[in-house]
């Protein structure tokens, strides 16, 4: 991959740090939740899992992360709408993507509060965090210095 936002060493430092976090909390919120809801089913399966993993960051892996990089760097688009920040580790890729194209934004949104504000704490240095809205437009303020 030719030199990029994403490839830098402050953004790979970030999403080093995200990866490793993300590991060590999926692996146990799964550990714990799997067992449970198992054995249920439909809306009840949807609810109880959505309660038991709300700390899980339960990300793009690396490779999807730098496809979608990818993707949104090359595509014509210059809006990119993501549902479902968790903890921002896809949408620091497509912040990066948008920086490298020189325009456009990205719209990200986060049903789960808790996330959304702990999101914020993701983005490096907050450079990228200018690029980034919430649903209303207006400028994802969470996404501060790290
Ligand atoms: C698989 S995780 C997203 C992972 C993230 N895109 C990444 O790669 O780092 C799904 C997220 O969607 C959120 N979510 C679920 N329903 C949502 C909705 N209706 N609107 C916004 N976020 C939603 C969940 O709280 C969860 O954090």
């Amino acid at each position: 991959m030719p030199e990029s936002t994403l490839m830098s060493e402050r953004v790979q430092a970030v999403l080093k740090r995200l990866y490793r976090n993300a590991e060590a909390v999926d692996a146990a919120a799964l550990a714990r939740t799997n067992p449970v809801t198992d054995a249920l089913a439909g809306d009840e399966k949807v609810r109880v899992r959505s309660e038991m993993l709300g700390e899980a960051y339960l990300s793009v892996p690396p490779d999807v992360g730098r496809l979608l990089y990818i993707l949104a760097r090359a595509h014509p688009s210059n809006t990119i709408v993501e549902f479902g920040t968790a903890l921002a580790i896809s949408t620091i890729h497509f912040a990066a993507a948008v920086r490298d194209r020189g325009e456009g934004k990205v719209i990200t949104t986060e049903i789960n509060a808790e996330k959304a504000r702990r999101a914020g704490g993701a983005s490096p240095g907050g450079r990228l965090a200018g690029l980034c809205r919430d649903s209303r437009g207006r400028r994802a303020r969470n996404f501060t210095e790290p």
